[in-house]
């Protein structure tokens, strides 16, 4: 187990803790981007209703096991059932303190489940047909590009943007265990993010 990273039985046993679930939803896919730039995986995040980006998903209420409460997020925020389960579990960890905001006892919990590229078409139109949460804690989805363009952007420029709490380290330890980008390519892209764009 990675540093820093907590098992379910030690994220469960502290029991004053609140727990966040969130989810990478993710598929393969074989359209090219121009006609000629495999795409090869759709990754879904959000963008929030502050402006950053994250994963779907959100805090658990009092009663709920992990994944109830992420299951119930999912719903509000994608108008949608998809069903994660225990096993999609990948990574748990304490949240960073936000400034302002101390968040001692928050653990952050990021499952990753994989769809066919259907399943994400439909989770895209049943965001903004169906889910309570849009347009209000949730502006849209938005599918993460991977690939890079000459002038760095892609995944480089992607990752310059905000987001919320750990959510761009749970992007990319996750695109890198799932082989969804090489550790080259991801380097170049973490090198271009550092980029000024305005
Ligand atoms: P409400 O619907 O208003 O109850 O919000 P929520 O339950 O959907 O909570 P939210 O998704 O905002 O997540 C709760 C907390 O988890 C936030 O305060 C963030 O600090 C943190 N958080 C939100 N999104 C992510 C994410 O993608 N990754 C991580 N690690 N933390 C997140
Ligand atoms: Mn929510
Ligand atoms: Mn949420
Ligand atoms: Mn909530
Ligand atoms: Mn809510
Ligand atoms: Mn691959």
């Amino acid at each position: 187990m990675a540093s820093g990273q907590l098992s379910r039985e030690e994220a469960l046993a502290c029991t004053d803790c609140k727990h966040a679930c969130h989810v990478m939803l993710y598929s393969d896919t074989k359209s090219q981007l121009f006609g000629r730039t495999p795409i090869k995986h759709i990754v879904l995040m959000q963008m929030r209703f502050d402006g950053l980006l994250g994963f779907p998903g959100g805090l658990v209420d009092a009663g709920e096991s992990l994944e109830e409460g992420l299951n119930r997020e999912l719903l509000e925020e994608l108008g949608m059932a998809v069903s994660v389960s225990e096993e999609d579990l990948m990574d748990s960890r304490f949240a960073p303190p936000l400034p302002g905001k101390p968040c001692a006892g928050l653990i952050t919990h990021l499952y990753v489940k994989k769809l066919e590229e259907e399943q994400i078409q439909e989770v895209e139109k049943a965001c903004v047909s169906s889910a309570a949460d849009h347009g209000l804690e949730v502006m849209g989805m938005v599918r993460v590009p991977l690939y890079s363009t000459i002038r760095g952007g892609g995944l480089g420029f992607f990752l310059s943007n905000s987001f919320i709490g750990n959510a761009r380290s749970q992007l990319i330890n996750s695109l890198l265990r799932l082989h969804l980008v090489s550790a080259g390519e991801l380097r170049s892209a973490l090198r271009n993010s550092l980029k000024i764009h305005s």
